[in-house]
């Protein structure tokens, strides 16, 4: 690999532990009928709260739970991983221990074999803060083959940004899938990057992109859908447990969404009326999951019903504005406007 200014990355070799492999014992196996997150109501927390908590999120040093890693990357079908280049591009790092390396990188390590990679690439970010206790340079670890031992590069004047011009370069010319959980302050240009790259992805952002103008494009246009999970526990850089509402976004394939159970797509008349309400302009408001089977103007619904799948059930976004709906003068919780969709 080559850095832009000509200069020859240094090959250093593999200095952590002996090389993770598929029988390395480093977390507890993948749960037999893997269970998405369990509906908010039935943990009794009110969305509102969720989102309130989510616009608090101002620190990018979150770090993801393995078993919240595994929870999602178990729900798809193996053969999306099958002879493909990983890409963890955002402070993946691999170090000497599990403490000192990312969840993706080392769920990909150790299930290495079972999903037929090709080759696992991980950059690691330069940032203030030290993350995984790899020191200050930005570096790239490549395993190319479940036998390969990982190797560490160091180009020079490399920091490990996802947007550095050697990390846009693997992510453009090796990259299949990348996967991992970019800082919440970065999100914007991440997705740009990431979704104007046409690779498949499978990232962590957070809760509140459905309904924010900067991201609900790529809803419409669906080039971005919700995983399976909510993640809402993370742990900062003391590896405390952290709350902060994250959820699952990727391009990968989603057949039968469990969550499609908890939308209620019913004749309009059949929607209880504490459940539908007309804003102070005439447009149709629905809440907990309902959605008008025979309505075909524009009605707002729960960012929650976009993550529970309801774009997949022929509905569409309508447009890319925010929409805010006041009652009686009063300003509600902000929603999404859906259509049905013609034909
Ligand atoms: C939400 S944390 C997640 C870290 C790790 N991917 C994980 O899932 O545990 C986001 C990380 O991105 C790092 N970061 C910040 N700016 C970055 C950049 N420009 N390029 C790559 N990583 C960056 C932060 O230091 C932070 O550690």
């Amino acid at each position: 690999m080559g850095c832009d200014d000509g200069t020859v990355a240094m090959l250093l070799p593999y200095q952590g532990h002996p090389e993770i492999t598929d029988e390395t014992p480093l977390a507890k196996p993948i749960a037999k009928e893997p269970k998405t997150t369990p509906a908010l109501r039935e943990r009794g927390i009110t969305f509102k709260k969720v989102m309130d908590r989510a616009k608090r999120i101002d620190n990018d040093e979150f770090y993801t739970r393995y078993e919240d890693v595994e929870k999602e990357l178990s729900m798809y079908d193996k053969r999306v991983w099958e002879n493909k280049t990983v890409f963890c591009n955002c402070d993946d790092a691999v170090g000497k221990d599990e403490n000192s390396t990312s969840a993706f990188a080392m769920y990909f390590i150790k299930h290495f074999k079972t999903l037929k990679l090709k080759k696992l690439i991980c950059t690691h970010y330069s940032g203030q803060v030290d993350l995984f206790g790899q020191g200050a340079a930005g570096y790239i670890f490549t395993k190319t083959g479940f036998k390969a031992i990982g190797k560490y590069e160091r180009p020079k004047d490399y920091n490990g940004s996802f947007d550095h011009p050697l990390s846009i370069e693997i992510l453009k010319n090796e990259a299949d899938i990348v996967c991992t959980n970019p800082p919440f302050s970065r999100a914007i240009d991440y997705w740009k990057l990431l979704i104007g790259s046409g690779k498949k992805f499978l990232i962590i952002s957070n809760i509140t992109n459905t309904r924010n103008t900067a991201f609900i494009h790529y809803f419409k246009d669906k080039k971005v859908w919700a995983g399976f999970n909510e993640v809402d526990v993370f742990l900062n850089p003391k590896r405390e447990p952290v709350r902060a509402p994250a959820f699952w976004y990727t391009n990968l394939k989603i057949v039968n969404r469990p969550k499609y159970r908890l939308l209620k797509i019913v004749p309009l008349k059949q929607i209880p009326d504490q459940y539908k309400n007309v804003d102070d302009a005439g447009t149709l408001i629905v809440d907990r999951g309902y959605i008008p089977s025979n309505y075909n103007k524009p009605f707002a619904v729960s960012p929650r019903s976009i993550l529970n799948g309801v774009l997949e059930k022929g509905y569409e976004i309508v447009d890319t504005t925010r929409y805010t709906p006041y009652i009686d003068g009063q300003e509600k919780f902000s929603r999404v406007l859906v259509r049905k969709q013609k034909g």
